[in-house]
């Protein structure tokens, strides 16, 4: 460290260093660096102090401030807890009209309702509930098993063909597979079938098919063939199908008798969760 000097040409004072006739100038930091770099010290130690910092071999230093993000989620939570709790016991005490007549309960209905619905049965029904192939529509005014608040929420809750003792249970006869009739008369009531959806078909065939109707579908589609929603039989002549409109679809269900089937969802979910969704679903449809 020797020949500390004066630089001629800054001003400014040398280090000394000098590699092959270049030297070191000692500039000094600049001010509002240094500045900066004490107030960052300043500010460390001001937080230490405040806020939890030191880890310890049994914890930490809390700080004079106290503060923790683990009590204010925890905190946060007990908070919801106590709001949906009391959300979820007002559930409890109304019934489903009064549910849907208050507006607090009904929209604390529909935010339940619409997360648990994307949950667990959007899969089958679809993501707004407008179904699909076997999966009936639940927007629209159209029921198996009847669009009252007590029919959805019965539903919901024992299924249908489930397994559940109180389960929804009606089973369409496989007709044409278990040959309980020949193929020509399904055929016929494949074009009678037709004909009462309102649709032009073979008149012959519906006429050689209406007693055939009377006699093996009346039963549960009704003589008029509005269905019944006591046994989860369609309507045949709204122009709605849980199957499929055209002709193969109708022969197809005559000859197989597919029956749906949808889990009971009381072991899943809780009373006043099923409520809930049974107003969603109901303020969603074109309820009855
Ligand atoms: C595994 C598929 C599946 C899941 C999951 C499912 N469903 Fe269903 N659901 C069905 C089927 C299939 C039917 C039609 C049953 C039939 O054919 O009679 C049905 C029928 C219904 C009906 C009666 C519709 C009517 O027209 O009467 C309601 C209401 C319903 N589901 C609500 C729900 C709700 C709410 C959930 C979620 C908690 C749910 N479903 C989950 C398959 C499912
Ligand atoms: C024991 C009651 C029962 C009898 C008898 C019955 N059905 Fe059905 N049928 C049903 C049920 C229940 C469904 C709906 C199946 C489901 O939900 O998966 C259905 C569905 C259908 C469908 C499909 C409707 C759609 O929307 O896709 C057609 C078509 C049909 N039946 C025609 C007939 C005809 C024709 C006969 C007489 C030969 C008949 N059914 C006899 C109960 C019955």
């Amino acid at each position: 460290m020797a020949d500390r000097e004066t630089d001629d040409v800054t001003g400014t004072e040398t280090t000394g260093h000098e590699w092959d006739g270049i030297r070191e100038l000692d500039t000094p930091l600049p001010r509002w660096w240094l500045w900066v770099w004490y107030g960052s010290i300043a500010f460390a130690i001001v937080y230490w102090i405040l806020m939890p910092a030191w880890p310890g071999v049994h914890g930490y230093t809390k700080g004079l401030l106290h503060h923790s993000d683990r009590a204010d989620v925890a905190s946060d939570l007990h908070a919801l807890d106590i709001q949906r709790g009391a959300g979820a016991g007002m559930m409890r005490k109304a019934s489903l009209d009064q549910i849907e007549q208050d507006p607090k309960l009904q929209a604390y209905a529909q935010q339940v309702g619409q997360s648990v619905f994307g949950d667990n049965c959007a899969t089958c029904h679809g993501v707004g509930g407008t179904g699909g192939k076997g999966y009936p529509n639940l927007r629209d005014d159209v029921w198996l098993w009847g669009g009252s608040l007590q029919d959805i929420q019965h539903t919901i809750t024992v299924g249908v063909r489930s397994g559940h003792p109180g389960q929804r249970l009606s089973q369409m006869p496989a007709f044409g597979r278990d040959e309980l009739l020949p193929p020509a008369t399904v055929s016929d009531l494949t074009e009678y079938v037709v004909k009462l959806s309102g649709r032009p078909a073979d008149a012959a065939a519906a006429a050689r098919a209406a007693p055939v109707f009377a006699e093996q579908c009346a039963s549960c589609h009704g003589v008029d063939g509005r269905g019944m929603q006591s046994v989860g039989a369609p309507n045949l002549t709204d122009g709605e199908w849980l199957y499929g409109a055209d002709r193969t679809a109708i022969r197809g269900q005559i000859h197989a008798g597919n029956g749906g089937v949808m889990p009971t969802w009381e072991s899943r979910l809780s009373p006043e969760t099923i409520k809930a969704l049974a107003v969603y679903i109901h303020a969603n449809a074109g309820g009855q």
